[in-house]
């Protein structure tokens, strides 16, 4: 048998379903992979809760946007894949639109919270030798999320060297900015907020997050002035880019004041709470705050996410980027997971592993 999480209503965690289904044959053409990861995005919970309508469609529908694990079957004709080989899911397939998978009745998206996921023999990577089958379905939301804000549409490149700020800096998102960054140029100068001395004083001691510089950005309930410690180590000259999930006010106005001439604030999430800011200094350093979201990428098609890919594989490969895994849990204990996500204490990667019994 094999099992599937089904959310048949938005809600809390409680809403999750577990389903047994038969596991059936690949048609012609296409692979099964038996899941060995399924990588847990923020997303995953706005989702559940209704609130990401333009990922999961209407209910019912099963959530989770990547994954990978190992070929169990494959259909006639498939010639680049045998039983046994190990893959990750292209980044574009566990959406809105993506295959429908065998059996189902889902009105919404068909994502990866399952042990068996099947699809078109091209929409699978080869996976890296030495990346462990828990860490299979963990690599694209981060990595190309960053890869695509910074090198595809920012045009971050080898040469030159920028300073540049990641709030979150304990989310897997920001660690991958922060480690490719540092691989495009080790004189890149690399700066992480979280909002925790705990976190500060964990990340401090975490070989995935090289951060040169981590600032606490709330203490005992207050905001800290972050920003004077940015202004002293950057000289007065401030940061070029703040790639930033949480847009919440205090914090953007902080990074308003942070910003170098001509520096950019991305926003990709919206974690904070919104609050007015002040634009003004925007205009005298020639400044721009733009919107992020790595649909961008996949949208422009094979041709303009591959590349990051094959970076970020070789990357994986060669050991300049490695995924912090944070805690994995097993695909029935998915409330579990999705409830301790929820905390935001961790600090990398949550992952589902479907165990032998699931699968
Ligand atoms: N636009 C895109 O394409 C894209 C892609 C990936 C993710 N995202 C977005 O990025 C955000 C983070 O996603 P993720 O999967 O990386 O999440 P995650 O692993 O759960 O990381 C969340 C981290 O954000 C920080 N944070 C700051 N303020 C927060 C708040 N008010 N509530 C919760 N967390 C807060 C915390 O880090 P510290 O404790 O270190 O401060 C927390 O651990 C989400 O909004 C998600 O939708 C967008």
């Amino acid at each position: 048998m094999s099992m599937q999480v089904v959310i048949p209503a938005f809600g809390g965690v409680e809403v999750l379903e577990f389903h047994r289904v038969e596991p059936a044959e690949p048609p012609p053409g296409q692979v099964r992979v038996r899941l060995t990861s399924i990588g847990m995005n923020h997303a995953d919970l706005m989702a559940r809760r209704g609130h990401y309508k333009l990922s999961s469609g209407p209910t019912p529908f099963t959530p989770g946007l990547e994954g990978g694990g190992i070929v169990d079957r494959v259909g006639d004709g498939v010639t680049r894949w045998k039983v046994g080989d190990r893959v990750l899911l292209d980044v574009a397939l566990p959406r809105l639109g993506g295959p429908r998978q065998p059996g189902g009745q889902l009105a919404g998206m068909e994502g990866t919270y399952r042990t068996h996921y099947f699809c078109d023999e091209d929409s699978c990577l080869p996976a890296p030798a030495n990346l462990p089958d828990e860490q299979l379905g963990c690599v694209w939301l981060a990595y190309l999320t960053a890869w695509g804000c910074l090198v595809w549409k920012h045009g971050l490149d080898a040469g030159g060297t920028v300073t540049a700020c990641f709030p979150a800096a304990s989310s897997p998102v920001a660690m991958a900015g922060a480690q490719l960054l540092k691989a495009l140029n080790p004189a890149n100068v690399v700066i992480g907020l979280t909002r925790s001395p705990e976190k500060r004083q964990k990340l401090s001691e975490c070989p995935e997050a090289p951060y040169d510089h981590l600032l606490v950005t709330r203490r005992d309930g207050e905001d800290e002035p972050w920003h004077r410690e940015v202004r002293k180590i950057t000289d007065g000259r401030g940061v070029d880019i703040f790639f930033d999930p949480v847009a919440a006010g205090s914090l953007l106005n902080s990074e308003i004041v942070s910003l170098a001439e001509h520096g950019t604030i991305y926003i990709y999430g919206l974690l904070g709470k919104p609050a007015a800011v002040d634009l003004t200094p925007l205009i005298r350093k020639h400044a721009a705050i733009r919107g992020w979201a790595l649909s961008e990428l996949t949208a422009s098609g094979p041709e303009a996410y591959l590349p990051g890919c094959r970076t970020i594989l070789d990357g994986l490969a060669d050991g300049r980027f490695k995924i912090r895994m944070d805690r994995t849990f097993s695909l029935r204990e998915a409330r579990q997971a999705q409830a301790w996500m929820e905390q935001a204490t961790h600090l990398g990667k949550l992952a589902l592993i479907p165990d032998e019994q699931e699968s």
